[in-house]
């Protein structure tokens, strides 16, 4: 089992002319293997700081983060071995693909630099990922990223994703840009995979129901602290906190919307 750890971080940007913001004020939690954490709170709360804090993107100003119990080196090969552990899925899938590069490339890069398997099995290791993530591989492989849906590109980004053999998945809005009517399909196979790898998934989002649905445990960010967390039904059901309430009123009745979605929704 692997455990990470956030521990009373803050995050200030400099900001040019502006002086200094406060994006994350003191934020502690824990994501351990096979648990799905979501992460709410509206634009600007500091979701994807944390995100890009989890990934390396960015240091903390202060605070620490520590892989079962150990700081995160800064550079070399520990650095690398916890970017193989912790993992990211961005939110534009078409972003985060070099157009350039065929799916087969963007897949198998990862399994060569870090030598994941042998390189007589990287074709069959670059397939059997693509086959996880539910494309028809002889179709994909040798395309590009424009060639394909968004949906599809996503998956991509999963398999990619995967290939390190990672124990912890962030997903930052990792439906968001994709219409509506995949958006089930992918987080569908976010969860089969997070179940058949024992993942431990920070999934960031704005949307409550499936927030309620993917999730064991709820976090909620308002203006870089956490205000709100406990087991996924209890926040929806009996929010403590105001800006929670808020979130939910605002959204569309979560269950409604969201029962609607699972009698219709495809799988893509
Ligand atoms: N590199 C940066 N330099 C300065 N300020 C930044 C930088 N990155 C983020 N911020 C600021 O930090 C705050 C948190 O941003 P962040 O991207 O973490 O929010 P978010 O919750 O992911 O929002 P969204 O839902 O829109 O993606 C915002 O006020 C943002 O403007
Ligand atoms: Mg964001």
């Amino acid at each position: 089992m692997t455990t990470l750890e956030f521990s009373g971080v803050s995050k200030r940007y400099r900001v040019r002319g502006a002086g200094d913001m406060l994006a994350l004020d003191d934020v502690s939690f824990e994501l351990s293997s096979g648990r799905t954490i979501a992460l709410v709170g509206q634009s600007g709360s500091g979701k994807s700081t944390i995100a890009k804090i989890l990934t390396q993107l960015e240091r903390p100003t202060s605070g620490r983060i520590l892989l079962d119990g150990r700081p995160i080196p800064r550079r070399g090969g520990g650095l690398r071995r916890y970017r193989q552990q912790v993992r990211m899925v961005f939110q534009d899938p078409f972003a985060s693909l070099n157009p350039y590069h065929t799916i087969r490339h963007h897949v198998e890069r990862p399994l060569r630099l870090d030598r994941i398997v042998p390189a007589g099995q990287v074709d069959a290791e670059t397939r059997r990922l693509l086959e996880r993530v539910r494309l028809d591989v002889d179709r994909v492989i040798d395309r590009r990223p424009h060639e394909l849906s968004g949906g599809q590109r996503q998956r991509v980004a999963i398999a990619r994703a995967l290939a390190s053999r990672p124990s912890l998945l962030v997903a930052d809005e990792p439906v968001s840009m994709l219409d509506v009517s995949i958006r089930l399909g992918v987080l569908n196979l976010l969860a089969d995979l997070q179940r058949e790898s024992n993942l431990g998934v920070l999934y960031i989002t704005h949307d409550l129901a499936t927030a309620r649905h993917f999730s064991d445990e709820i976090m909620v960010l308002h203006h870089g602290e956490v205000v709100e967390r406990g087991v996924a039904d209890e926040v929806i059901l009996r929010p403590q906190h105001p800006y929670t309430r808020a979130l939910r009123d605002a959204s569309p009745d979560p269950d409604a919307h969201f029962a609607a979605s699972v009698t219709t929704g495809s799988r893509s």
